[in-house]
């Protein structure tokens, strides 16, 4: 499993991908992950209005793709990934928005590769199944975060499709589920016992963590950094949870926070964790 690729702990975790290198969410934002030292990478996943699970982030198309410029979509703001089929969500440009914006000044710095900004507007929104081959292909290991649909009825459901998909990529060992909606999670554990669970957390802890994860039959736990410190991490990782804050952009936080006994660091900045670690 996940934790058998992964086990030492001290690992680097790419968020959406390489996020401050290549657009969240897209297939070269994973692969960069991987060659820049990654040991992990992190994403989303959600569903389409046809019943397809796709690799996106926000609720709505707008940030991440051109769907403002297609008129043939515009009356349609804002957009919701939800009401467009697959078939639609892949006439889109998911790449093109991260030359032109620059968010992390990262091609500014030069930091960008020419031929990496020259495949920027060629980016899909990739299918879980692509994102699933990629990972296998590569033994690269996933954190997979199943996005909370609760506003869609049926919404559940999504859990046994995304394990079908697994199954089917024969990538139930390199796959840690996630998700900030907990019925999701312990309806993973009912329906995959293989398949290792970290608990997304985002403005507090629950009260006694040690025993809702076990309740959980959760593993791992994802709070979100700003309401983590070291002596949780250490308390914590003593009783063997494997802690991963997002989303530490500073690298001496990032180190605290690795000293402490975090199992990971979701950051947008893989390639400078990495270094880090590396010159230590
Ligand atoms: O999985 C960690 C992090 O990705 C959760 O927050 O909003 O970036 O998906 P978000
Ligand atoms: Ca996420």
């Amino acid at each position: 499993m996940f934790f058998d690729h992964l086990q030492n702990g001290g690992y680097v975790g790419a968020h959406r991908g390489a996020r401050s290198l290549a657009p969240e969410n897209t297939m070269l934002a994973a692969e960069l992950g991987m060659v820049l030292g990654a040991d992990f990478w992190e994403m989303d996943v959600q569903r389409t209005a046809d019943g397809k699970l796709v690799v996106f982030h926000d609720d709505d198309l707008g940030r991440t793709t051109d769907v403002s410029a297609r008129p043939e979509f515009c009356e349609r703001a804002p957009w919701p990934v939800h009401r467009f089929t697959l078939e639609e969500l892949r006439s889109l440009d998911a790449g093109s928005w991260f030359a032109a914006q620059d968010p992390y000044g990262t091609i500014a710095r030069g930091e960008v590769r020419e031929a990496d900004l020259g495949r920027m507007r060629g980016q899909r929104i990739p299918t879980l199944e692509e994102a699933l081959a990629f990972t296998r292909r590569n033994d690269f290991p996933m954190n997979l975060e199943i996005k909370d649909l609760s506003y869609a009825p049926g919404d559940l459901s999504i859990v046994s499709q995304v394990l079908r998909q697994i199954r089917e990529a024969k990538a139930e060992d390199l796959i840690l589920i996630s998700s900030f909606n907990h019925d999701y999670l312990a309806e993973v554990r009912r329906l995959a016992p293989e398949i290792p669970l970290a608990a997304l957390v985002e403005e507090r802890h629950p009260e006694d963590i040690e025993r809702y994860l076990a309740d959980l039959g959760a593993v791992g736990y994802h709070p979100d950094e700003a309401i983590l410190d070291e002596a949780l991490v250490r308390r914590l990782a003593g009783v063997g949870i494997h802690v991963s804050p997002y989303t530490v952009n500073h690298m001496d936080r990032a180190l605290s926070l690795l000293d402490a006994g975090c199992f990971g660091i979701i950051t947008d900045y893989p390639q400078t964790l990495r270094r880090r670690l590396t010159v230590r």
